[in-house]
């Protein structure tokens, strides 16, 4: 059985908790205020589901979610996931996480932050321009056409650091789109 291992169980870590059991997966949910204020989702989420503290759902992981807010990446437990593929969905929105410079100067972006962090895991974007209430339940089986194209960026991938071609604000954020249509409107992304 495959364990993933969720730091931050908000609005994405819930969903895509919910739509990774639905899959099976066993998850491990976490976040900054304790276990003991998680327990209630995770009850509701049954047997394959089960509360924890951010160092104890990133060991358990055979893989991570880091589905947090920006200023927090700096508390993510580094050690546990060293190894691990880590999955950020970490957007940055400087009106409501303050100015980055780094990424402002396009020096950086919101995964990179979490990749320097955590230098030993191989950090991938994904799931950060879809709509948390979107993740589970809209899913669609190849050459369905209500299928919809989400990228994925990572160092194995084809660059974390081209990933703010997803940004918000680009063509292709949280738009409702086909792979040919995300390749066209990552191509159109422009830092300017
Ligand atoms: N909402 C969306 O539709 C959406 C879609 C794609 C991407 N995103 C991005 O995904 C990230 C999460 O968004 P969200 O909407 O799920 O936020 P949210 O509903 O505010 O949930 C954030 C979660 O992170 C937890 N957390 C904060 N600091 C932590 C830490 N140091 N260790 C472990 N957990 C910690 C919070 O726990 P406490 O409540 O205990 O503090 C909470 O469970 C953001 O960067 C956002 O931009 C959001």
């Amino acid at each position: 059985m495959t364990t993933i291992g969720i730091l931050g169980s908000g609005h994405v870590g819930s969903n895509l908790a919910r739509a990774a059991i639905a899959h099976g997966y066993d998850v491990v949910l976490s976040n900054s205020q304790g276990p003991e204020t998680i327990v209630g989702l995770a009850g509701e989420l049954g047997p394959k589901a089960r509360a924890a503290t951010p160092a104890e759902a990133a060991a358990a992981a055979d893989f991570a979610i880091v589905a947090i807010p920006l200023p927090a990446i700096g508390r993510v437990p580094v050690e546990p996931l060293a190894g691990k593929v880590v999955i950020a969905t970490i957007n940055y929105f400087p009106q409501r996480d303050g100015h980055v410079p780094a990424i402002d100067d396009g020096i950086t972006t919101a995964p990179g932050l979490l990749q320097a962090h955590l230098p030993a895991s191989r950090v991938v974007r994904a799931f950060s321009m879809i709509n948390a209430a979107e993740m589970s339940g809209d899913g669609h089986p190849a050459g369905d056409p209500k299928r919809r194209a989400l990228a994925l960026a990572g160092d194995d991938l084809g660059g974390l650091a081209e990933s703010w071609r997803v940004d918000p604000g680009q063509p292709a954020f949280v738009v409702r789109q086909d792979a040919a249509e995300l390749r066209a409107n990552a191509a159109r992304a422009s830092r300017v």
